[in-house]
């Protein structure tokens, strides 16, 4: 049976790093929610618990509390944070409000470096955000670590493996924390590191062939994408061609994508693979359409309308595959007074349109970078598996001003050469988005003794890590040479290019 970390989430900020952090020392570990059933949590045997961080304190009344005998069941726990007052509280301690807040970086020192701290300096530099703090220990308990403002920064009781720490050890930001986490799993929780994304596959594939059983079918609506190429591949290998993946292309999508896309589902995984070439009708749409969100919304309309016709003509299928990742469970449970920027074209409605109640999400617990190691494991492509984000409706947003085949034409070519350029440079890996964008601009030249007039295009590349803020590439002058050379040689109706040196914000990354 393999290793399993549970963590209970109490609402914290960082509890799926937590997660990641366990899984990055190859033990395998999920997020559940605290009030998960005690019985539930004991059946699947866990090798160890965490209880995360939040943003409760124990004496509210609406408090989130847990079965006091998760304690008796000697399976070690570790509590972060809230985790640790609530460990402390349980257990007979004392948590109070903090005489001074402590938010950021804080010096900790340790009283005791064997153990959970074994292997750590002296004093370490750690993350912390609290109001409350545990200011008397639980019978059986010891304090082991302090700061200048929190005398009670861990406490354990070894004999019955149970540890607080008020600081955050699955922040990068604390610098030994993941040995904290290491210490916890391989001195306590008796785990022995053998999990891999091998085995994680293999375990999705399993619970796949379970839940579908011998006879059921699958439904997928495949981009092309990272996470959902990824989620295809899983559930062949799980259920071969009962599989059937529906890919929508409208035309939109960048030079070689859609027949790559084709030729992974129809050689490598071969699954029933519906290519709907859609173009024509979302060309048609388009035309004579320059408003960005009128463009976005016409695009997210014909998609369901292509998938849905595709899907009926499929005839009754049993469960409906999506690509979630972690981040996408995270956005769409929170609920946001936001103002719409951009109406993001998603299929997140789509099972739902189509009358699907089952659901097939091998992913939602992983971060982006877990599912490109998982694409990998399985043996897709690695231009596809380490593919930079595309927004769903394509081209089309990086078209200003109405959208038709030919100007898509020269932004999929000038595109594919910036691309190429890029991965020549050795600087795909560096920078995190980078596409062509073009202008509504036309402007006069010479080409050949004769006048021209004709496109603007731009290039646009950023850095950044979450997507949410960007700064623009500083790309090197040589390579923005050679770039606008071959887009203005090579393109036609391509005669200038201009560089986009503007941040996010107050610029987004895509131009409509
Ligand atoms: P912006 O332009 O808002 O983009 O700074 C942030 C990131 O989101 C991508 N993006 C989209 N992704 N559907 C998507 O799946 C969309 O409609 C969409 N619009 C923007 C964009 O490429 C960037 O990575």
């Amino acid at each position: 049976m393999q290793d399993l970390i549970l963590i209970l989430d109490f609402g914290g900020q960082y509890t799926q790093l937590i997660a990641r952090r366990v899984r990055e020392c190859h033990v395998y570990s999920e997020v559940i929610p605290w009030n998960a059933p005690l019985a539930d949590i004991l059946a699947r045997r866990p090798k160890g618990i965490i209880l995360s961080g939040g943003p409760s304190t124990v004496h509210d009344p609406q408090a989130p509390m847990i079965d006091p005998a998760l304690f008796q069941a000697g399976i070690p726990v570790l509590g972060i944070c809230y985790g640790m007052q609530l460990a402390a509280h349980l257990l007979g301690g004392k948590v109070e409000r903090a005489k001074e807040r402590e938010y950021g970086r804080v010096t900790v020192r340790m009283k005791d470096r064997s153990g959970l701290f074994g292997g750590m300096k002296a004093a370490s530099g750690c993350w912390m955000s609290h109001t409350w703090q545990v200011t008397a220990c639980p019978p059986g308990f010891r304090v082991v670590a302090e700061t200048d403002n929190c005398p009670v920064a861990a406490i354990i009781n070894e004999e019955k493996k149970i540890f607080g720490v008020q600081f955050h050890p699955e922040v990068t930001h604390t610098e030994e924390g993941s040995m904290l986490i290491r210490n916890f799993l391989f001195r306590f929780c008796d785990c022995s590191g053998d999990w891999t994304m091998n085995t994680f596959a293999e375990t999705a594939i399993r619970q796949i062939r379970e839940t579908v059983g011998d006879s059921g079918t699958v439904l997928l609506a495949l981009s092309g994408g990272v996470d959902s190429s990824v989620v295809a591949a899983l559930i062949y290998r799980a259920i071969g061609n009962r599989l059937t993946c529906v890919f929508v292309d409208h035309g939109l999508l960048r030079k070689g994508e859609s027949d790559q896309v084709c030729h992974v589902f129809s050689h490598l995984f071969p699954v029933r693979f519906i290519r709907s070439d859609a173009s024509a009708r979302f060309f048609a749409d388009l035309a004579g359409v320059t408003d960005p969100e009128e463009k976005r919304h016409i695009i997210g309309r014909d998609f369901i309308e292509v998938f849905k016709q595709e899907a009926s003509a499929l005839g009754k299928m049993d469960y409906f595959a999506q690509g979630t990742i972690y981040p996408d469970v995270i956005e769409s449970g929170q609920a946001t007074n936001a103002a719409v920027i951009k109406s993001h074209h998603n299929v997140g409605g789509l099972p739902k349109e189509l009358g699907f109640t089952e659901l097939i999400e091998p992913l939602r617990m992983l971060f982006k970078d877990e599912v490109r190691a998982l694409g990998e494991t399985l043996g897709l492509p690695r231009e596809l598996v380490w593919r930079q984000p595309f927004p769903g409706p394509g081209l089309a947003i990086r078209i200003i001003g109405e959208v038709t085949p030919e100007k898509a034409e020269i932004v999929r070519e000038s595109d594919a050469i910036f691309r190429e350029e890029i991965t020549a440079a050795g600087l795909d890996r560096h920078v995190n988005q980078y596409f062509t964008v073009l202008t509504g601009i036309q402007s006069v030249g010479v080409m050949g003794d004769e006048r021209t007039y004709d496109y603007t295009v731009a290039l646009r590349a950023v850095t950044t890590d979450d997507f949410m803020t960007a700064d623009w590439a500083r790309l090197p002058y040589d390579l923005i040479a050679r770039i606008s050379a071959r887009i203005v040689n090579e393109v036609p109706h391509a005669s200038r290019v201009v560089l986009d040196v503007t941040t996010k914000p107050p610029a987004s990354i895509e131009w409509e």
